[in-house]
C-alpha cells in the first residue's frame, strides 16, 4: 500500500477504525519486526498526535527502549517498575488517568498527565509493551484499550 495515512477527523472509534485497516496494510508482508514496531508507532502519533507513543523491549530481563515517536525517553525500566514494568510483571493492560497518582511511575517527561500501556504477549510471555503518553490528564479509556490490544495483536 502506499505508504502515506488517510487520517480522518471524527470520534475515538470512528478514527480507530479508519486506522486500523491501514496499519494492517502497512504490516502486511512485512517480516522485519523493527519496521512493523517503528510505523505502528508513527501511525498511531500521526493519527492521534499523542504526547509519546512507542514501544520497550523485553531484553536480557528488563525493558530496553525501541521504536517510538516523541521526546527521547528512559531507555531501561526493570520488571515492576514504572507502569510499564508494572504492565510487563502483570501481563495486562493498565490505564492510568493520573499519573501521579500511580506508585512508582517513571516520569520520563513531566509534560506527561496520563497513561497507557499495553502488554505484547506471544505464547503467554510478554515481549514488550506499547507506552502511551499524553499530555493532558485522563485522556485514556476502554476504547484505547480495546483498539491498542487488537492493533498490537497485528505484530
Ligand atoms: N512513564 C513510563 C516510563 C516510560 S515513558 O513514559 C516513555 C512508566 O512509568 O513506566
Amino acid at each position: 500500500m502506499a505508504e502515506d495515512l488517510t487520517i480522518l477527523q471524527g470520534t475515538k472509534q470512528e478514527q480507530y477504525e479508519n486506522l486500523y485497516p491501514q496499519i494492517q496494510g502497512l504490516l502486511d508482508g512485512e517480516p522485519d519486526l523493527v519496521a512493523n514496531l517503528a510505523n505502528m508507532a508513527a501511525s498511531l502519533k500521526e493519527q492521534f498526535n499523542w504526547w509519546w507513543v512507542g514501544f520497550y523491549l523485553v531484553k536480557s530481563g528488563e525493558l530496553v527502549l525501541g521504536p517510538f515517536q516523541g521526546p527521547v525517553a528512559c531507555t531501561r525500566i526493570a520488571k515492576g517498575r514504572g507502569v510499564c514494568g508494572t504492565s510487563w510483571k502483570e501481563a495486562k493492560t493498565l490505564i492510568v488517568p493520573d499519573v501521579e497518582k500511580f506508585p512508582g511511575h517513571i516520569a520520563c517527561s513531566s509534560a506527561s498527565k496520563s497513561e497507557i500501556v499495553v502488554p505484547l504477549i506471544k505464547d503467554g510471555e510478554v515481549w514488550g509493551v506499547l507506552d502511551v503518553d499524553s499530555e493532558h490528564a485522563d485522556h485514556f479509556d476502554e476504547t484505547d484499550q480495546r483498539w491498542l490490544e487488537k492493533i498490537v495483536e497485528l505484530l
